[in-house]
């Protein structure tokens, strides 16, 4: 067969046959939205679209036209000063927004629990990191969101530190109090960078948290591919007000960028504007009102917990984001990765993530109103269906203190290192991050010392079957540490 021998290609294509329901990212879901707006004809023809930087179609690096009005039209819709189209997704945003705020040797505060991108980015600008702490919330056992006084204290403790990045709002849809953060890192007259990953459609609806330029930010990485329509790893960085050097931003874009843009993925952000522009409200209204009801449902009539505004206050929630559908079925006697396979071979439903306690579903303005009655139906049916499955409630307690730090990740990643056993590893210096997931916090990163409690806890997730991710070997019987 003609696929045969294209085994990526033929996952592809077989993924779409199955016509499962993608509550995933990208937001476009399968190019529905496309198809409802009747636009389905702007990208047909990929290939034919899929061009370099010829005379007309402009440059990335120096846009002086079509790409340049585009930008410019974007900066308008989002209300930032100057917007730029990134092909390398949000993580090239965030090396580009930290390198521009920061030289080797500097101090910057980032969120415990930063995405991987933000801590790859103080390796690469040789950055010592501070960690801020985020909230933990008990039912749900993840992080949360990021106290404003936490900020302030953090701060105090660190007045030489250049920046503050918040990663706001989280996986699960919690927003943290921006507004009052950015007063707090602007009255001690530092840069605000916001990791706005999953928030790019919180513009276009007033019902959704305020937006992270709305809200004070200097810097805003988003990912557009993630909750509006553009294609996968196409991304915004949005600029506001005169804290940060342009010039500097443009220098740093063109580092973390490739000299071969996907033009067709540029076009796909010019597409997702002008869709937001002329349909976004209508159709967020939609998206918002049937996950609303979705999220109502499902606190009402089964055994799980949907994330709700009845958290706003508690975990340092300020606000959450309608259109995720974070559930959590702790004490249900099933898994949230249970959930998540049930789903996938009964029902043909796909989530975005899953994790011991909870599923996160990603709505976008591209789904209709047969995915939420879809996803509904399913989780009501798992819920009657459920009778302690695998038994008990899976509590996670790490420890609530940051372990002593000899080494920062940039330094540490260039010492020597050896793989040792995870028993007798407390006393020395750990040469990986190790992450598990949840509560998303790394309770080591490269240069810390280990203790007996971090393995403690360690070794108590890994008998609980908690994922714990970013170390070399998965099966956490040895660990990498520095000679
Ligand atoms: C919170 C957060 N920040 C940044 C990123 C990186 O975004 P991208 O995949 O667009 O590079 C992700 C990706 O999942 C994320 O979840």
């Amino acid at each position: 067969m003609l696929y045969d021998d294209m085994p990526l290609l033929k996952s592809i294509k077989d993924y779409g046959k199955g016509k499962t329901l993608p509550l995933h990212m990208p937001g476009h879901k399968r190019g529905e939205i496309y198809k409802k707006l009747k636009l389905d004809m702007l990208f047909k023809n990929i290939m034919e679209m899929d061009t370099t930087e010829v005379p007309g179609v402009d440059n990335l690096f120096c846009p002086e036209g079509p790409l340049l009005k585009a930008q410019e039209l974007a900066a308008k819709s989002f209300g930032a000063d100057n917007s730029f189209f990134l092909i390398n997704g949000t993580t090239a945003g965030i090396y580009a927004m930290i390198m521009s705020v920061t030289k080797p040797g500097d101090k910057i505060i980032i969120p415990r629990n930063a995405h991987r991108s933000a801590i790859s980015a103080t390796i690469l600008a040789k950055l010592h990191p501070v960690y801020i702490l985020p909230e933990i919330d008990e039912q749900m056992g993840v992080a949360m969101g990021i106290r404003p006084e936490t900020v302030e204290r953090t701060i105090t403790d660190h007045p030489d530190a250049k920046a503050v990045l918040i990663t706001n709002p989280t996986y699960y849809g919690v927003c943290s109090h921006l507004e009052m953060i950015a007063d707090i890192v602007h009255s001690h007259g530092k840069i605000l960078l916001v990791d706005e990953a999953h928030g790019s459609h919180f513009t276009f609806h007033k019902d959704l948290p305020k937006s992270a330029l709305a809200s004070g930010a200097d810097l805003v990485a988003q990912s557009t591919h993630k909750t509006l329509v553009s294609m996968t790893g196409s991304s915004m960085l949005h600029i506001k007000g005169d804290r940060v050097d342009m010039e500097k931003i443009k220098f740093f874009l063109q580092i973390v960028q490739t000299t071969s843009p996907s033009h067709v993925m540029l076009a796909s952000l010019d597409a997702a504007r002008y869709i937001m522009d002329r349909y976004g409200y209508i159709l967020l209204d939609e998206c918002i009102k049937y996950s609303n009801m979705v999220r109502d449902e499902i606190n009402r009539k089964t055994k799980f917990y949907c994330l709700s505004y009845d958290k706003i206050g508690e975990s340092g929630i300020f606000a959450i984001d309608s259109t995720r559908l974070s559930v959590c079925m702790k004490g249900s006697g099933l898994r949230g990765s249970e959930a998540d396979k049930i789903l996938r071979e009964r029902h043909n439903i796909q989530v975005e993530l899953s994790d011991i306690n909870n599923i996160v579903a990603i709505t976008t303005v591209a789904d209709d109103d047969k995915a939420y009655f879809k996803f509904l139906e399913a989780i009501m049916k798992i819920s009657s269906e459920t009778i302690q499955l695998s038994g008990g409630t899976f509590e996670i307690k790490p420890p609530e203190y940051l372990p002593k730090k000899d080494l920062s990740p940039f330094e540490a990643v260039y010492k020597k290192t050896e793989f040792i056993d995870v028993g007798k590893s407390p006393g020395f210096v750990s040469g990986e991050m190790i992450m598990p997931y949840p509560p998303g916090i790394p309770v080591i990163m490269p240069g810390e010392r280990i203790s007996k409690d971090i393995i403690d806890f360690l070794l108590q997730c890994k008998d609980m079957g908690i994922t714990i991710s970013g170390m070399a070997d998965p099966g956490f019987n040895k660990i990498k540490i520095i000679k």
